[in-house]
């Protein structure tokens, strides 16, 4: 054995001893050797930092574009298996919240951190049933788009326009304001999503009303017209509500980070909450359940479907099964099990949608296909829960703006986590730069 491996083996040695939660880097560079300590299964970036080549060196950075394999934050509201297909929310499996809740009490839930009492909930619902009007120069300003605007696209900037009418909304410290916001954005986003609707309907808004539920008013802003009365049909309330508490909160997803993101330079939670409602949009992101129910009906008919898989397997990450894959699942997605069987349920009072053949043939082969199960990929949220929105008689332009409406409260959740951790930080990453060194300024006559 060599001095310097011994050196350093005997450094390694005095490094760990007594110290099991410790990672002990050898620098091949120098030979010198770093006690990283983990906690919680990590190790924190910032150590990294003291391993240096010498004095000018900056340290050591590590380089995870996309971040598959960092922690941004720690947090205490969602918990997810990806292996095993596990889902929590404050510690409650999901499939038992999507059982006995209402979407109103798993929202308190991911705000407040504990199921509330009948008194906590009474005056939680009361709180945000009294909020839901929206100001009418608010309304004025979705007028304003054209008749066919993409119900996300005002969605977007109704929720960022809010932040106009409530300057106070500013003072992200201030905890009774923080409060206010957040009562007033999960009570206006149903009314913003269904004025949207009616608005590319051409047809006039339906204004919320205190004595319906918040599943059940916002059916009816979206479904009744002046010239008839509507009463929503129990099963698909129902539907809704668990389609809600499925779709409020799921990590540190591409939304989530985003939300987290720029309430970290201390906006106000309207602009914030935009910009995570902005990156929901994307196709590869809550954007999927309209591309789902466009790819199946592109596919046509289930004796498509095989053809189909196989253009999505030679198309190589070009053409993807949309709806299938997940970043964190690596198994089934839980919300998706829960999804499908509801479908059956919503169909018995719709009648069964034709496409719901193609999704199970689809998913049926993709099961059995080696490129999809060496690669993990399974049913995802939005696999299904288009078939159902259709069902209900949501137009597939306004599926995303029904996801976007349950995760408000989880992007509040982890927005007011992330404003009280004591660890908080504007957000910035590094990046590694491989552009030019310095190089003289050509004239422009001379380039
Ligand atoms: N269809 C076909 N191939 C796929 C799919 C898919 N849906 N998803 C991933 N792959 C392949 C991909 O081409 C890659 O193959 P290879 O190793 O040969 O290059 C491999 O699987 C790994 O894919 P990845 O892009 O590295 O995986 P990711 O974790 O970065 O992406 C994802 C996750 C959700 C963006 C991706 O699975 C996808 O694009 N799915 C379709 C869109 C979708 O349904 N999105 C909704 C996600 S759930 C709800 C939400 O997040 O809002």
């Amino acid at each position: 054995m060599g001095t310097v491996e011994a050196t350093r083996n005997e450094q390694a040695a005095t490094a760990t001893e007594g110290k099991a939660d410790a990672l002990t880097i050898t620098d091949r560079r120098t030979g010198r050797v770093y006690e990283v300590p983990i906690t919680n299964g990590t190790i924190r970036a910032m150590d990294l930092r003291q391993i240096k080549t010498g004095a000018d060196d900056f340290g050591l950075m590590s380089y995870d574009p996309a971040f598959l394999n960092t922690a941004s934050c720690t947090s205490r509201i969602t918990f997810i298996d990806g292996d095993k297909g596990i889902l929590r929310y404050r510690g409650y499996p999901i499939e038992v919240l999507a059982e006995k809740c209402k979407y109103l009490e798993v929202a308190y839930l991911l705000l407040y951190g504990e199921l509330p009492n009948k008194k906590q909930y009474d005056q939680w619902v009361h709180d945000i049933t009294y909020h839901t009007m929206i100001h009418e120069s608010l309304k004025k300003v979705m007028d304003a788009f054209n008749y066919d605007a993409h119900p996300m696209g005002m969605l977007i900037s109704t929720v960022a326009a809010m932040s106009t009418f409530y300057p106070d909304a500013r003072e992200v410290h201030d905890p009774e304001k923080r409060t206010k916001q957040i009562h007033r954005l999960i009570a206006k986003m149903p009314t913003v999503s269904a004025f949207a609707y009616k608005h590319s309907m051409g047809m006039p808004y339906v204004y919320p009303s205190n004595a319906l539920d918040y599943c059940e008013n916002f059916l009816t802003m979206l479904f009744k017209t002046p010239a008839e009365s509507y009463t929503p049909n129990p099963t698909l309330v129902r539907a809704l509500e668990v389609l809600f508490i499925l779709h409020a909160d799921h990590e540190q997803n591409c939304g989530t980070n985003a939300m987290r993101s720029i309430g970290s330079a201390h906006t106000d939670p309207y602009s914030s909450l935009a910009g995570a409602a902005a990156a929901l949009y994307g196709p590869l992101h809550g954007g999927a359940n309209e591309e789902v129910l466009k790819m199946l009906e592109e596919i046509g008919s289930v004796s498509n479907v095989p053809a189909f898989i196989e253009q999505v397997k030679q198309g190589k990450g070009e053409k993807r099964l949309m709806g299938f894959g997940h970043r964190v699942y690596k198994n089934f997605d839980p919300r998706a099990k829960i999804i499908k069987r509801m479908a059956e349920e919503v169909f018995e009072v719709t009648g069964r949608n034709p496409l719901l053949d193609i999704a199970l043939e689809l998913e049926r082969i993709a099961l059995q296909d080696e490129y999809f199960v060496k690669r993990k990929l399974y049913p995802n949220v939005d696999f299904y829960s288009g078939l159902i929105y259709q069902a209900i008689g949501i137009p597939t332009a306004a599926f995303t703006v029904l996801f976007a409406i349950p995760r408000t409260s989880g992007w509040l959740a982890q927005w007011q986590e992330m404003l009280e951790d004591p660890e908080e930080k504007i957000a910035r990453p590094r990046q590694v730069y491989l552009g030019p060194g310095e190089r003289p300024f050509v004239p422009m006559e001379k380039r």
